[in-house]
């Protein structure tokens, strides 16, 4: 075939067209990834600033509460008082529990990080589990908490139980730790043949809609978990607890959503898959 001249100067400009757009799109989209990568690193450096900041902070409180209560009970001025001596053993051990919860949280994650950890799965009665966290919360709390639970007694979860008590404590902790001075949590049953499903649900402070996916990442906390102040709770935290659950629900084939409204308190569900074999 012949090409006429007119025809092969159309041709040439379409190729140059045609390749400028794509020599274009590259230099866009490598800019777009240096500009990318400039935020994450920044946002990393932050993010770890306020992860040391947070960490060392919440490290900081149980230990010196933990030194000072061994002090007293060393120094014996509470020997005749043995109620006192027996609130004082009481919060050493709960400050010790709160440290070693955060540790095992933290080797966990980089466990499940890494796909290092190995799960014992069996079938878990969930009523004398969420009586031990009901006995538990109202104890460990200044506040006045409450709890309605619908859970049969024979209602069975197939999970790994030390895990799912950890994910349900970060849950009702959570629940109690972001509400007002009156709390609470309500916690509810439900399956069908392909899965299982626990609602913890609380009247607390809620999470805005636009950060509900947010709190799920390492470090993240809601704009108002830190303010002191009518919408806020001033609770600390590392932000670590919800990653914690959403990769450990990952682990066990399933997951945790979230409901939720600013005053309206918020409902967070663990979805397991049902085992075909079972
Ligand atoms: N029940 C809840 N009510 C309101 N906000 C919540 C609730 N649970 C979690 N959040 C928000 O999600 C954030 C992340 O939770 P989490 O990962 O447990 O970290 P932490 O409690 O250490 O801050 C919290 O800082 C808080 O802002
Ligand atoms: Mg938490």
């Amino acid at each position: 075939m012949v090409v006429s001249p007119v025809q092969d100067v159309l041709r040439r400009v379409w190729l140059l067209y045609l390749s400028s757009i794509v020599l274009i799109g590259f230099a866009a989209w490598g800019l777009y990834y240096q500009v990318k990568i400039i935020f994450d690193q920044n946002r990393l450096s932050e993010l770890r600033e306020t992860f040391s900041r947070t960490m060392v902070h919440d490290m900081k409180t149980p230990i010196s509460s933990i030194i000072t209560g061994i002090r007293m009970l060393r120094g014996g001025q509470f020997d005749s008082l043995p109620e006192k001596k027996q609130e004082i053993f009481d919060l050493v051990e709960r400050e010790n529990q709160h440290l070693l919860s955060l540790v095992n949280k933290v080797l966990t994650i980089a466990k499940m990080e890494s796909g290092k950890l190995v799960l014992n799965r069996k079938q878990i009665a969930l009523k004398p589990m969420v009586d031990e966290l009901m006995e538990k919360y109202p104890l460990r709390s200044k506040k006045a908490v409450t709890f309605s639970v619908d859970v049969p007694d024979d209602a069975v979860v197939y999970a790994d139980p030390s895990h799912l008590t950890e994910c349900l404590s970060n849950l009702v902790e959570n629940a109690e730790k972001y509400s007002g001075r009156t709390v609470h949590i309500a916690i509810a049953y439900a399956h069908d043949e392909a899965q299982t499903s626990i609602q913890v649900s609380d009247n607390g402070v809620g999470i805005p809609q636009s950060e509900q996916a947010r709190i799920f990442e390492k470090f993240e906390r809601a704009s108002r978990a830190n303010k002191r102040s009518t919408t806020g709770t001033g609770a600390t935290g590392f932000g670590l607890g919800l990653n914690y659950v959403q990769l450990m629900m990952k682990e066990h084939g399933g997951s945790v959503t979230v409901s939720s409204e600013p005053g309206r308190g918020s409902t967070f569900t663990l979805t397991f898959p049902v085992p075909s074999e079972t």
